[in-house]
């Protein structure tokens, strides 16, 4: 298959670029907004016809959650209306789209999994801007795979994992909610599950909504605290409320999502939270190791 990846640069593109680099049978073709901008129609089509895309796996997106609030408009671009520009030529292509959604979709109110087929109700312009993109996607006929996520986390990139570590080594103590609960996603195992979709699927014509983060519930303190003792920090961790700690932009209390779907669908085991944050912890000391060389 002919492969077109956008946002490549991102937490998830990254990984995905490492795993093309091993055995693939599949042709990849890489890009980030210097190279095919997701906005621009014109260059989205020249690309998909120079190149014969017939699989598209978008992980461009906005995912500045708070800024967002202050940027609408660009956030609705990127999230809504560019995925739209890709759902069109997918389906003047044949080609299909896997698409990343998020947990904020969801209203926050649930006391037990988010189901793939659960009322949507974000709280937030980030969250409704990824609904509106899903609700374009569907509505384009094209085939696509759209796959919600939560909490992302890599060695690359701004995410919660790397500032309690930059944190850790700066700060005696720190406070993170511990009112909020979902379950971290380890971009490397996202992607995996990306890829086992598409070759599951094969040329079939899918129309299927899926979710994937790593097995388990836990709050943004019992993450931080891990990450503080994984990570070998001497920083302690205190529980604080969402009220001690307002952001702009609101976040769902629940957003722990239900993974039978897409275990059924791609015949995958999905790695429990604490040992993949061991893993990605490992990976962020490598790499330090080398830099210190
Ligand atoms: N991060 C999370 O915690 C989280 C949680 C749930 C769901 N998700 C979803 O998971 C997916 C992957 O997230 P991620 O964390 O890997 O994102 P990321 O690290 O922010 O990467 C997104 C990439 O897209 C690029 N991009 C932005 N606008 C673009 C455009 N117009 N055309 C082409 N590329 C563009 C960004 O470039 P610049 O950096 O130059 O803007 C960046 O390289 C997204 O759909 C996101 O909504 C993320």
């Amino acid at each position: 298959m002919n492969i077109l990846v956008t946002g490549c640069k991102g937490q998830l593109g990254t990984e995905l670029q490492k795993l093309a680099t091993l055995s693939s049978p599949h042709q990849w073709f890489f890009t980030d907004v210097d190279t095919l901008d997701i906005c621009n129609d014109t260059a989205v089509e020249a690309c998909f016809e120079a190149n014969h895309i017939d699989t598209c796996i978008n992980c461009a997106a906005y995912t500045a959650v708070d800024k967002a609030e202050d940027e609408p408009d660009l956030a609705n671009l990127v999230n809504a209306l560019a995925p739209k520009v890709l759902a069109e030529a997918c389906k003047r292509h044949n080609a299909l789209l896997i698409h990343v959604s998020t947990d904020y979709v969801f209203g926050g109110d649930a006391h037990e999994p988010y189901k793939v087929d659960a009322t949507i109700n974000p709280q937030s312009v980030y969250g409704r801007t990824k609904a509106e993109g899903e609700r374009l996607i569907r509505e384009s006929g094209c085939n696509y795979m759209i796959v919600r996520t939560a909490w992302l986390y890599s060695s690359v990139g701004k995410n919660f994992v790397k500032t309690m570590l930059m944190l850790g080594d700066t700060k005696d103590e720190i406070n993170v909610v511990a009112d909020q609960k979902g379950c971290p996603t380890w971009a490397h195992d996202l992607a995996i599950a990306l890829v086992s979709l598409l070759n599951k699927n094969g040329k079939n014509e899918v129309h299927e909504t899926f979710h994937f983060t790593n097995e388990g519930q836990i709050t943004w303190y019992d993450f931080a605290t891990a990450i503080m003792e994984i990570g070998g920090k001497h920083c302690k961790v205190n529980p604080i409320t969402t009220d001690q700690y307002p952001t702009k932009a609101k976040r769902p209390a629940y957003s722990v999502l239900d993974l039978s779907k897409i275990k059924d669908f791609a015949g995958i085991e999905i790695p429990d939270w604490r040992k993949s944050l061991e893993k990605c912890i490992d990976e962020l000391k490598w790499m330090a190791s080398l830099r210190s060389q």
